[in-house]
Order: structure tokens, then C-alpha cells, then sequence
């Protein structure tokens, strides 16, 4: 089946009431070790790109990897998504490149660094949302900061000083007719989100609550969503990594924000950790090996057990047969009719 619209994945978890792990990618391995976890959980599928992945791979390579993926795992429902669109330039080129799904990040000026206005994220947002859905591309905006500095996201925030405010969400989403919301509830991208494990006051649950409480037809995005777990850290710093201690989002806090309309579940870190881990042990080990094979074989097989693990825990595993894929003309075409909020 061709790259369908996360739209589509997402009005399904809606129905099923699960959430979709969306799992970033620089590289064939990647890619791989993700379809390979859907194929074994028979789930739906969000890879996403973000600006410096589309770099790296000279996103050109990235998308026939995605087309091969596709060609490859038929059954799978597949979305090729952008991650942290900085611009409506970076969207549109996404678009033209034949991404599915873009993430226009207003929330932060093109730098991708300095808080926005809300004027500035709603006429940003808008302009892709028109732009997206005459080819039935979905959209995520985002409204709210994440914190965290260390992978050159969020705007050096402590995570807590710009949470989503509930109003200025309803207002947002009535104003851009986006597909999904990205809200801020005090996580941040990076293996360094939290000194000491995260309760649901430090995550700021209830916020997320109230805003599904007000926008109950929104699909919610939660990013920086890796849990960070120990033995994956213990792994690294076992074979002579220096890791300081730290905590990410627990699983359960998800699965309560999966109760609580979120549908989208940014994952990256967690992916990073078993391939470094993985890729660590056999230098360490083996240092007489000298094929790469000898370590991304590993480095994948412990990122496809990650995302497998993500994939049942969020409940996206079992679905991949659900349902038959629209195609993005007759995406492009339902946009035509008016949606409720
Ligand atoms: O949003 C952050 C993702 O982890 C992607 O990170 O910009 O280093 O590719 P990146
Ligand atoms: P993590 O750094 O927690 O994996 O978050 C990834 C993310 O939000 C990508 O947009
Ligand atoms: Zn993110």
C-alpha cells in the first residue's frame, strides 16, 4: 500500500482509543528496525524526519528508503511525517517531496530556538494547513514550549515556563484547522528530561486532561515522550559510555494520556540509546571486528525490540489490518467538507 496520511492513522486510534508511537529516522537501519517491529506486532506506522535527519540523509535517500519500506511491508499502514517544520518553506518542500504528514512548529520563530508569538503560530500553521490539505497532507501545529536545549529543540524553556495553555489551544486549532495538536505539558526532547522519576504533578497530567476536556475531537501530540530507560542507559555505561543519571517519561503516564486523547507519541531518544548501547557492546567485545554489518546487525535488532515494546504498550500493536488506505486525493477531498471541533 502506498504512504497514507497520518490523518487517517490517527481518526482510527481515535476510534480504537489507542495511541501511535511516531519514531524517528536517519537512516536505512532505522527504518528497518521499525517496520520490522510493525510487521512482528502487526501495527500501523509513523516514521518521522526531522530537518536534520532530511540533511543527513539527503532526504532524497530517505523517501526511496520509505518507498521500499513500503514495498516490502504491504500490509503495514505507513506515514511519512515531518518532524519540527520550522517554516512554511520546510513544509512545503516536504510536501513536494511526497511526506504524508508535516509538523509545522510555530510555537518557535524559524530558528527553532526563540518563542514565538501566537499571531506568528497562527498565520504559520494556517498558511501550511491550506497548503497541506489541497493534497490531503495532515497537519500538526504545535501551541505551548517543550524544554530542553540539548538536541537544538525547545527554546532552553526548564520545560515548565511555557506549558499549553487550554484556551489559547481551543483558540489555535478553531483558528488553523489543524489535524493534530503538539501540547507542551513539561517533558523535553533528550535523554535529560528529569533528575528523579516523574509523578503526574511533575508532567502536568491534569493540563492535558482539561485540554482534552475542551478540544475532545483533537488528536494530541506528546513529544519527547522516550522513557529513557535504565537498562539501556546501564548498557551504554557498561561498554564505556558516560551517561548521567537520569529519568524520562514513565510508560504509564502515556498510557494515561492515551485515555486522555493523545494519539501521537513522539519517540527518539529510547531508539538512539539501544542502538548506542547495541554498537558500544561489540566494540568493546569484539575489537577485532571491523565490518560494519558486525554491529548495525545488533544495533537494529535493539531498536526493533524498543519500538515493538512502544508499539504494544501503546496500543497501536494488533491494528495494522484495521482498516484500507484512503488515498490523499480523497483525503484532500473530505477537507472540503467542514469539520467539527
Ligand atoms: O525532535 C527531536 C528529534 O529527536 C529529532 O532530533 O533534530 O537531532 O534529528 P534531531
Ligand atoms: P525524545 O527525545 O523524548 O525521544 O522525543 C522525541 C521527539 O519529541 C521528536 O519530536
Ligand atoms: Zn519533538
Amino acid at each position: 500500500m502506498p504512504l497514507v496520511s497520518m490523518r487517517q492513522l490517527l481518526d482510527e486510534a481515535a476510534k480504537g482509543g489507542y495511541g501511535v508511537g511516531a519514531f524517528n529516522v536517519n537512516n536505512m537501519e532505522q527504518i528497518q528496525a521499525i517496520m520490522e517491529a510493525a510487521r512482528e506486532t502487526r501495527s500501523p506506522v509513523i516514521v518521522q524526519a526531522s530537518r536534520g535527519a532530511r540533511s543527513y540523509s539527503q532526504d532524497r535517500f530517505l523517501y526511496h528508503l520509505m518507498l521500499a519500506a513500503t514495498e516490502l511491508y504491504p500490509e503495514i499502514p505507513t506515514v511519512l511525517h515531518l518532524d519540527h517544520g520550522n517554516s512554511v518553506e520546510t513544509c512545503k518542500s516536504a510536501i513536494e517531496m511526497g511526506f504524508t504528514s508535516v509538523m509545522m512548529d510555530g510555537s518557535l520563530m524559524p530558528d527553532g530556538k526563540t518563542p514565538s508569538t501566537f499571531q506568528y503560530n497562527v498565520k504559520a500553521t494556517r498558511e501550511v494547513v491550506e497548503i497541506a490539505h489541497a493534497k490531503g497532507v495532515t497537519v500538526e501545529g504545535e501551541i505551548g514550549c517543550l524544554g530542553g536545549i540539548e538536541d537544538g529543540h525547545g527554546a532552553g524553556l526548564d520545560g515548565l515556563s511555557h506549558l499549553t495553555d487550554p484556551e489559547q489551544a481551543v483558540e489555535f486549532v478553531k483558528l488553523t484547522g489543524l489535524d493534530a495538536l503538539a501540547i507542551a505539558i513539561g517533558t523535553s526532547h533528550g535523554a535529560y528530561k528529569f533528575t528523579k522519576k516523574p509523578t503526574g504533578e511533575t508532567l502536568k497530567m491534569e493540563r492535558l486532561m482539561e485540554i482534552h476536556r475542551r478540544l475532545p475531537h483533537v488528536h494530541l501530540v506528546m513529544h519527547g515522550s522516550s522513557s529513557v530507560p535504565k537498562d539501556l542507559q546501564d548498557i551504554i555505561n557498561q561498554y564505556g559510555g558516560k551517561l548521567k543519571p537520569t529519568w524520562g517519561v514513565p510508560v504509564e503516564e502515556i498510557q494515561l494520556g492515551i485515555r486522555n486523547g493523545v494519539r501521537k507519541i513522539n519517540v527518539d531518544t529510547d531508539n538512539r540509546l539501544a542502538i548506542t548501547g547495541a554498537i558500544r557492546k561489540v566494540f568493546f567485545e569484539k575489537p577485532e571486528e571491523f565490518d560494519p554489518r558486525s554491529y548495525l546487525k545488533p544495533a537494529r535488532e535493539a531498536m526493533k525490540k524498543v519500538v515493538a515494546l512502544r508499539m504494544t504498550q501503546f496500543g497501536q500493536a494488533g491494528h495494522a489490518g484495521d482498516y484500507a488506505p484512503v488515498s490523499l486525493e480523497e483525503m484532500a477531498h473530505r477537507y472540503h467538507e467542514p469539520v467539527a471541533v
